[in-house]
């Protein structure tokens, strides 16, 4: 499932990750980068130590826990915390697939890379290229999201960033653990809870739509973690 939830930051939060933003210490992204994946990448990347990285990290993981469609469609156990990249002058990220496993810095904890997530912080206006493009057994699908909004993917998916020709883009990423492993169950649930929110709204207080969050619970019951 390939999912863009729109304004999942408010327009203050995004004023403030900005002025963070620009005042962060930026490396080279390579440190976070695997094996396969750094010879891909070419980008910059806020130290995951700095302190804007850890507020804005926060805000962000606080704004998702607002976000019901991003609940729905998550069905969140673990967020790994966010980190944030910047490209310019050229720079991009050539395909590559995210590793599955990763270690929380600092900690002893790991999460398994179910959903990958970007959450966009620099208007499209503001620079050319830098699409984030995701393969899956549908093609080539173009991501290029407003200011504040998210885009989440399987994480099983091979992607790469464009080259970014003028200005900058900036955006954090990272990735989810889901309490449902497989992105099919996990798709199937999001869709019966949209159509269980539907029938809720065209059938109000029928025994139906109990009978149909009877079933969506029994389904996440059986093929959840948590
Ligand atoms: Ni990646």
């Amino acid at each position: 499932m390939l999912l863009a939830i729109a304004d999942v930051l408010s327009q203050d939060e995004l004023t403030t990750a900005r002025r963070l933003l620009a005042g962060a210490r930026w490396v080279d992204g390579r440190v976070t980068a695997g094996h396969q994946s750094a010879r891909a990448k070419d980008n910059q990347q806020l130290a995951e130590d700095d302190p804007a990285a850890r507020q804005l990290g926060a805000m962000i993981v606080s704004a998702l826990e607002r976000s019901a469609l991003f609940v729905s469609a998550a069905l969140p156990l673990k967020v790994f915390p966010p980190l944030f990249n910047r490209y310019e002058g050229g720079q991009s990220f050539g395909t590559h697939v995210d590793n599955a496993i990763r270690q929380v810095p600092g900690t002893p904890h790991r999460v398994r890379t179910d959903l990958s997530a970007t959450l966009f912080l620099a208007a499209p206006e503001e620079y050319d290229g830098g699409e984030l493009v995701v393969e899956d057994t549908y093609g080539l699908h173009e991501v290029k999201l407003p200011a504040g909004h998210l885009i989440l993917y399987p994480a099983s998916s091979l992607h790469h960033v464009k080259p970014v020709t003028r200005g900058a883009r900036l955006a954090s990423f990272f990735w989810i653990q889901s309490m449902v492993r497989d992105d099919g169950e996990r798709t199937l649930l999001f869709d019966l809870d949209l159509a269980i929110q539907g029938v809720n709204r065209e059938l109000p207080d029928k025994p139906l739509a109990v009978q149909l969050t009877g079933v969506y619970h029994n389904l996440l019951r059986r093929w959840a973690d948590a």
